[in-house]
Protein backbone atom coordinates (compact mmCIF):
# COMPACT_ATOMS: atom_id res chain seq x y z
CA UNK A 1 0.00 0.00 0.00
CA UNK A 2 1.82 3.49 -1.25
CA UNK A 3 0.20 6.02 1.60
CA UNK A 4 0.44 9.94 0.75
CA UNK A 5 0.39 11.18 4.79
CA UNK A 6 2.66 14.77 3.57
CA UNK A 7 -0.83 15.57 1.09
CA UNK A 8 -3.23 15.49 4.17
CA UNK A 9 -3.35 19.40 4.69
CA UNK A 10 -3.30 18.36 8.44
CA UNK A 11 -0.31 16.42 8.75
CA UNK A 12 1.49 18.62 6.22
CA UNK A 13 0.64 21.88 8.22
CA UNK A 14 2.31 20.19 11.59
CA UNK A 15 5.26 18.62 9.37
CA UNK A 16 6.12 21.88 7.76
CA UNK A 17 6.24 24.06 10.95
CA UNK A 18 7.90 21.16 13.27
CA UNK A 19 10.75 21.41 10.05
CA UNK A 20 10.91 25.17 9.41
CA UNK A 21 11.39 25.23 13.50
CA UNK A 22 14.98 24.41 13.18
CA UNK A 23 14.63 22.44 16.48
CA UNK A 24 14.00 18.22 15.23
CA UNK A 25 15.88 14.56 15.87
CA UNK A 26 16.25 15.57 11.73
CA UNK A 27 18.45 18.74 12.41
CA UNK A 28 20.57 17.12 15.22
CA UNK A 29 20.52 13.31 14.87
CA UNK A 30 19.72 12.19 11.81
CA UNK A 31 21.04 14.80 9.09
CA UNK A 32 24.43 15.11 10.81
CA UNK A 33 24.74 11.25 10.77
CA UNK A 34 23.64 10.72 7.09
CA UNK A 35 25.84 13.68 5.57
CA UNK A 36 28.65 12.54 7.58
CA UNK A 37 28.62 8.78 5.62
CA UNK A 38 28.67 10.66 2.19
CA UNK A 39 32.47 10.73 0.72
CA UNK A 40 32.03 13.27 -1.92
CA UNK A 41 28.97 15.23 -3.55
CA UNK A 42 31.57 16.74 -6.02
CA UNK A 43 30.72 16.09 -9.78
CA UNK A 44 28.59 13.45 -8.30
CA UNK A 45 25.04 12.35 -9.53
CA UNK A 46 22.40 11.97 -7.16
CA UNK A 47 18.79 10.68 -6.64
CA UNK A 48 17.15 11.88 -3.89
CA UNK A 49 14.31 9.05 -3.05
CA UNK A 50 11.60 10.75 -0.74
CA UNK A 51 13.41 14.09 -1.47
CA UNK A 52 10.58 16.25 0.82
CA UNK A 53 11.50 20.08 0.33
CA UNK A 54 14.30 19.36 -1.32
CA UNK A 55 16.74 21.14 1.22
CA UNK A 56 19.39 17.87 0.85
CA UNK A 57 18.71 18.36 -3.05
CA UNK A 58 19.61 22.28 -2.57
CA UNK A 59 22.62 21.01 -0.32
CA UNK A 60 24.18 18.11 -2.94
CA UNK A 61 24.57 21.91 -5.33
CA UNK A 62 25.89 23.44 -3.20
CA UNK A 63 28.42 21.28 -2.25
CA UNK A 64 29.54 20.47 -6.06
CA UNK A 65 26.88 17.89 -6.92
CA UNK A 66 26.38 18.00 -11.58
CA UNK A 67 22.96 17.23 -10.84
CA UNK A 68 20.32 15.98 -8.57
CA UNK A 69 16.53 14.21 -8.87
CA UNK A 70 14.38 14.68 -6.26
CA UNK A 71 11.70 12.05 -5.83
CA UNK A 72 8.13 12.24 -3.76
CA UNK A 73 5.31 11.03 -3.50
CA UNK A 74 3.73 14.03 -2.36
CA UNK A 75 2.75 17.32 -4.15
CA UNK A 76 2.47 19.62 -1.41
CA UNK A 77 6.59 18.12 -0.46
CA UNK A 78 7.50 18.89 -4.39
CA UNK A 79 5.47 22.04 -4.90
CA UNK A 80 7.77 23.53 -1.28
CA UNK A 81 10.84 22.14 -2.75
CA UNK A 82 9.97 23.84 -6.47
CA UNK A 83 9.29 27.22 -4.73
CA UNK A 84 11.98 26.59 -1.85
CA UNK A 85 14.75 24.73 -3.58
CA UNK A 86 14.87 24.86 -6.85
CA UNK A 87 17.62 25.27 -9.15
CA UNK A 88 18.94 24.66 -12.79
CA UNK A 89 20.90 21.18 -12.33
CA UNK A 90 17.54 19.89 -9.84
CA UNK A 91 14.91 18.09 -11.05
CA UNK A 92 12.07 17.41 -9.32
CA UNK A 93 9.76 14.54 -10.03
CA UNK A 94 6.27 14.12 -8.12
CA UNK A 95 5.38 10.10 -7.72
CA UNK A 96 5.79 7.16 -5.74
CA UNK A 97 9.03 5.65 -5.99
CA UNK A 98 7.53 2.56 -6.20
CA UNK A 99 6.52 3.70 -9.60
CA UNK A 100 9.41 5.53 -10.51
CA UNK A 101 10.46 3.99 -13.84
CA UNK A 102 14.27 5.33 -15.08
CA UNK A 103 15.38 2.62 -17.32
CA UNK A 104 18.90 4.51 -18.58
CA UNK A 105 19.66 6.64 -15.83
CA UNK A 106 22.51 6.07 -13.12
CA UNK A 107 23.21 8.12 -10.58
CA UNK A 108 26.66 8.09 -8.53
CA UNK A 109 24.70 8.37 -5.28
CA UNK A 110 21.01 7.34 -4.51
CA UNK A 111 20.04 8.62 -0.70
CA UNK A 112 17.18 8.92 0.82
CA UNK A 113 16.45 10.31 4.27
CA UNK A 114 13.74 8.65 6.87
CA UNK A 115 11.54 7.55 3.55
CA UNK A 116 12.41 3.69 3.46
CA UNK A 117 10.26 3.27 6.13
CA UNK A 118 7.01 3.98 4.05
CA UNK A 119 8.25 1.60 1.69
CA UNK A 120 6.13 -1.84 1.93
CA UNK A 121 8.46 -3.81 -0.65
CA UNK A 122 11.94 -3.44 0.96
CA UNK A 123 13.31 -6.16 -1.55
CA UNK A 124 11.96 -4.44 -4.97
CA UNK A 125 12.95 -0.77 -3.74
CA UNK A 126 16.56 -2.41 -3.50
CA UNK A 127 16.55 -4.57 -6.25
CA UNK A 128 15.37 -0.49 -8.09
CA UNK A 129 18.38 1.24 -6.56
CA UNK A 130 20.92 -1.28 -7.74
CA UNK A 131 19.85 -1.01 -11.03
CA UNK A 132 20.14 2.92 -10.91
CA UNK A 133 23.68 3.11 -9.42
CA UNK A 134 26.88 3.66 -11.90
CA UNK A 135 30.15 1.37 -11.10
CA UNK A 136 31.11 2.48 -7.77
CA UNK A 137 27.54 3.81 -6.46
CA UNK A 138 26.63 4.31 -3.26
CA UNK A 139 23.26 3.94 -1.35
CA UNK A 140 22.89 5.79 1.74
CA UNK A 141 19.78 5.98 3.48
CA UNK A 142 18.46 6.35 6.87
CA UNK A 143 15.36 4.85 8.35
CA UNK A 144 13.00 4.65 11.79
CA UNK A 145 15.51 2.34 13.81
CA UNK A 146 13.85 -1.56 13.77
CA UNK A 147 14.07 -1.00 17.54
CA UNK A 148 11.53 2.18 17.46
CA UNK A 149 8.89 0.13 14.73
CA UNK A 150 9.30 -3.07 16.18
CA UNK A 151 6.50 -2.93 18.91
CA UNK A 152 3.14 -3.16 17.69
CA UNK A 153 1.62 0.06 19.17
CA UNK A 154 5.30 1.52 18.97
CA UNK A 155 4.66 3.10 21.85
CA UNK A 156 7.99 2.21 23.84
CA UNK A 157 8.92 4.33 26.64
CA UNK A 158 7.92 2.68 29.73
CA UNK A 159 7.17 5.01 32.75
CA UNK A 160 6.28 5.22 36.56
CA UNK A 161 3.50 7.03 37.55
CA UNK A 162 5.04 10.35 37.58
CA UNK A 163 6.08 9.89 33.42
CA UNK A 164 9.93 9.26 34.15
CA UNK A 165 11.15 7.01 31.30
CA UNK A 166 12.10 3.82 32.84
CA UNK A 167 13.31 2.07 30.03
CA UNK A 168 12.62 1.09 26.63
CA UNK A 169 10.46 -2.06 25.56
CA UNK A 170 11.21 -4.23 22.50
CA UNK A 171 8.68 -6.29 21.54
CA UNK A 172 7.45 -8.12 18.32
CA UNK A 173 10.53 -7.59 16.33
CA UNK A 174 10.72 -10.62 14.28
CA UNK A 175 7.09 -10.09 13.40
CA UNK A 176 7.46 -7.56 10.37
CA UNK A 177 5.26 -5.73 8.19
CA UNK A 178 2.93 -2.84 8.87
CA UNK A 179 2.55 -0.36 11.79
CA UNK A 180 0.20 1.99 12.54
CA UNK A 181 0.92 5.49 14.52
CA UNK A 182 -0.79 8.30 15.33
CA UNK A 183 1.17 11.20 14.21
CA UNK A 184 -0.64 14.31 14.04
CA UNK A 185 -3.11 12.00 12.62
CA UNK A 186 -4.47 8.85 13.12
CA UNK A 187 -3.59 5.87 11.06
CA UNK A 188 0.20 6.72 9.99
CA UNK A 189 1.66 3.16 8.16
CA UNK A 190 4.98 2.33 8.57
CA UNK A 191 6.76 -0.62 7.86
CA UNK A 192 8.89 -2.44 10.54
CA UNK A 193 11.75 -4.97 9.24
CA UNK A 194 14.54 -6.37 11.39
CA UNK A 195 18.26 -5.65 10.93
CA UNK A 196 18.90 -8.67 9.10
CA UNK A 197 16.45 -7.70 6.46
CA UNK A 198 17.69 -4.72 6.07
CA UNK A 199 21.50 -5.61 5.41
CA UNK A 200 21.37 -9.17 4.33
CA UNK A 201 18.72 -7.55 1.16
CA UNK A 202 21.13 -4.95 0.42
CA UNK A 203 23.91 -8.11 0.31
CA UNK A 204 21.85 -10.65 -1.43
CA UNK A 205 21.62 -7.69 -4.13
CA UNK A 206 25.04 -7.80 -4.51
CA UNK A 207 25.96 -4.00 -2.39
CA UNK A 208 28.87 -3.85 0.02
CA UNK A 209 28.51 -2.81 3.32
CA UNK A 210 30.41 0.18 4.13
CA UNK A 211 28.73 1.92 7.05
CA UNK A 212 26.24 1.80 9.80
CA UNK A 213 25.51 4.39 11.76
CA UNK A 214 23.13 4.25 14.90
CA UNK A 215 23.46 8.38 15.43
CA UNK A 216 23.79 10.51 18.97
CA UNK A 217 22.85 13.93 18.66
CA UNK A 218 25.37 16.42 17.36
CA UNK A 219 25.96 18.58 20.95
CA UNK A 220 24.22 21.92 19.91
CA UNK A 221 21.13 19.65 19.22
CA UNK A 222 21.71 18.64 23.20
CA UNK A 223 21.56 22.58 23.92
CA UNK A 224 18.73 23.14 22.45
CA UNK A 225 17.10 19.99 22.47
CA UNK A 226 17.63 18.23 25.96
CA UNK A 227 15.63 15.23 25.39
CA UNK A 228 17.83 14.21 23.50
CA UNK A 229 19.73 12.99 25.64
CA UNK A 230 17.62 9.66 25.36
CA UNK A 231 19.56 9.20 21.90
CA UNK A 232 22.00 7.54 24.27
CA UNK A 233 19.83 5.40 25.80
CA UNK A 234 18.05 3.64 22.16
CA UNK A 235 18.82 5.26 18.51
CA UNK A 236 16.01 6.74 17.16
CA UNK A 237 17.70 5.89 13.57
CA UNK A 238 19.81 4.04 12.28
CA UNK A 239 21.75 5.00 8.83
CA UNK A 240 23.39 2.18 6.19
CA UNK A 241 25.64 3.19 3.66
CA UNK A 242 26.40 0.36 0.68
CA UNK A 243 28.56 0.65 -2.47
CA UNK A 244 27.72 -1.43 -5.69
CA UNK A 245 31.14 -3.06 -7.18
CA UNK A 246 29.39 -3.67 -10.60
C1 LIG B 1 10.16 12.19 6.86
S1 LIG B 1 9.95 12.89 5.26
C2 LIG B 1 11.64 13.17 4.82
C3 LIG B 1 11.79 14.14 3.69
C4 LIG B 1 13.23 14.43 3.30
N1 LIG B 1 13.93 13.25 2.87
C5 LIG B 1 13.94 15.09 4.44
O1 LIG B 1 14.89 14.52 4.98
O2 LIG B 1 13.56 16.20 4.80
C6 LIG B 1 9.53 11.48 4.27
C7 LIG B 1 9.24 11.82 2.83
O3 LIG B 1 9.07 10.61 2.12
C8 LIG B 1 8.00 10.80 1.21
N2 LIG B 1 7.42 9.49 0.87
C9 LIG B 1 6.76 8.65 1.69
N3 LIG B 1 6.38 7.56 1.01
C10 LIG B 1 6.83 7.72 -0.26
C11 LIG B 1 6.73 6.93 -1.44
N4 LIG B 1 6.12 5.75 -1.44
N5 LIG B 1 7.30 7.41 -2.58
C12 LIG B 1 7.91 8.62 -2.59
N6 LIG B 1 8.01 9.41 -1.51
C13 LIG B 1 7.48 8.96 -0.35
C14 LIG B 1 7.04 11.71 1.93
O4 LIG B 1 6.11 12.33 1.07
C15 LIG B 1 8.00 12.67 2.62
O5 LIG B 1 8.30 13.77 1.82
Amino acid sequence: MKQNIYDNPVFFKEYISLRESGVTYNDFVEQPAIKSAISSLKDKSILDLGCGTGHFAQYCIVNGASRVMGVDISRNMIDQAKKKNGHEKIEYICTPIEDLDLHNQKFDLIISSLAVHYIEDYSQLIVKVKSLLNKNGEFIFSTEHPIVTARNDMKNWVKDSKGNKLHWALDNYQEEGTREQHWYIDGVIKYHRTISTLLNTLIDNGLILEKIIEPQAIPSGLVQMPKLVNEERRPSFIVIKSRSLS
